[in-house]
């Protein structure tokens, strides 16, 4: 690294990486000479001790494919900080990148367990998509939609192996440009809901299960996550026909606030006619297993301390109901300020309804209670 190449060195958990010092500078990280949004680090943190976590099961290789890693930031950092990883593809049409990526990888002597790739995404995946060749964890990691690579991202990802992608068309999964919403994800969400960001998450995932069904495959979900700038979802594939009741839609109704997913489209006991989302994913969305083997790996590698607060709170979420609520929607129904999230637990709690907080909104909680059952606790 010259002293005037434009390239710095910067430290993500325990990796040393090269990027561009305007990627650390720049409030929209340039995509010249190469992408690394160092905002982007709890994500890459948590795909480290996911893997950690799911490697720990493993014996023999477990083969690492990234469709998409820019200059390896992820994959670079799961060959270092992941012991029982020793083989992961960096793939991008950036050679830019990709040169980056080999030299980080020298710079942390992992460059024996790193190899890139310099092809369109879905071509690399489907040289992956043979028996001996595929990926026992997935990685795709585009710029907007991740609708176009799911088809092949599957046959590229192993029996039992972990499918994790990332969505950055926000604007499109809120409900800004539903027809597009649509077309990439076969479903529609329906606009300014408190909980958006989770309907936007079952919509990839409905598109994941639909896409995987067609090919006698199925998805199980293990975790989420929202975010400012993006939606990322990580699920098991597994190749045996998906015969359970897990697509329908979401129903939220403004007038009264009752929320829910159905099997189709429903009216509200409230007599309103409810919005309506979907088709999407109505099944689990957090795996509690997984969220707890992820938060023991936080302890033993150098990841922020919100990493495992969020596997905590996924965890304590997995069985609670779909559709969570916000302490703000609440407050301006009950026209009072809005209680602390531990206490409109305990009241909720105390008058006989389970709830939890939410990994997906920090001021969110998931509850049995209809909200004319919350405002009545409240009151
Ligand atoms: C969001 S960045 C990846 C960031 C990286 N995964 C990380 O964690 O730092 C998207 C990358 O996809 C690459 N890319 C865009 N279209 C592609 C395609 N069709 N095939 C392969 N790579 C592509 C870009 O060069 C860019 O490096
Ligand atoms: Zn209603």
């Amino acid at each position: 690294m010259s002293e005037n190449d434009g390239i710095t060195e910067t430290l993500e958990g325990s990796t040393r990486l090269l990027v561009p010092q305007d990627s650390l500078l720049m409030p929209a990280p340039p995509h010249d000479p190469a992408f690394y949004n160092p905002r982007a680090r709890l994500n890459r943190d948590i795909s480290v001790v996911a893997c950690a976590a799911f490697a720990r099961k493993f014996d023999g290789d477990a083969l690492v494919l990234e469709s998409h890693a820019g200059l390896g930031a992820r994959g670079i950092r799961i060959a270092n900080e992941v012991e029982q990883i020793n083989h992961v593809i960096l793939n991008d049409l950036n050679p830019g990148a990709l040169d980056l990526a080999t030299r980080s990888a020298k710079l942390n002597s992992c460059e024996d367990a790193v190899q890139t790739s310099r092809d369109e995404a879905c071509r690399f995946l489907s040289k992956h998509a043979k028996q001996g060749l595929r990926g026992l964890l997935v990685d795709v990691d585009p710029f907007g939609s991740p609708s176009k690579y799911i088809d092949c991202a599957i046959r590229a990802c192993a029996h039992g192996g972990i499918l994790s992608m990332t969505a950055t068309d926000l604007q499109v999964l809120n409900g800004v440009f539903s027809s597009a919403c649509s077309r990439r994800y076969g479903g529609v969400p329906i606009r300014r809901t408190p909980h958006s960001d989770e309907t936007a998450l079952r919509l990839i995932l409905g598109c994941m299960r639909t896409v995987a069904a067609r090919m006698d495959a199925t998805i199980a979900p293990l975790f989420c996550e929202a975010d400012m700038h993006y939606y990322r979802v990580y699920a098991t594939v597994l190749n045996k026909t998906d015969t359970a009741e897990n697509l329908g839609i979401i129903y939220h109704c403004a007038e009264c606030g009752r929320r829910g997913t159905s099997g189709s489209a429903v009216r509200c006991e409230c007599g309103a006619a409810p919005g309506i989302a979907g088709p999407l994913w109505t099944g689990r969305i957090f795996d509690p297993e997984f969220a707890e083997s992820a938060a023991s790996e936080c302890a033993s590698h150098a990841v922020s301390p919100a990493c495992a607060k969020l596997m905590r709170r996924a965890h304590a979420e997995s069985a609670m109901p779909a559709c969570y609520y916000t302490l703000d929607e609440v407050a301006s129904r009950a026209r009072a300020s809005p209680p602390r999230l531990e206490r409109m637990l305990g009241i909720l709690e105390g008058a006989g309804y389970s709830a939890s907080p939410t990994s997906l909104d920090t001021s969110g909680f998931r509850t049995s209670a209809t909200m004319p059952e919350i405002l009545a606790a409240l009151a």
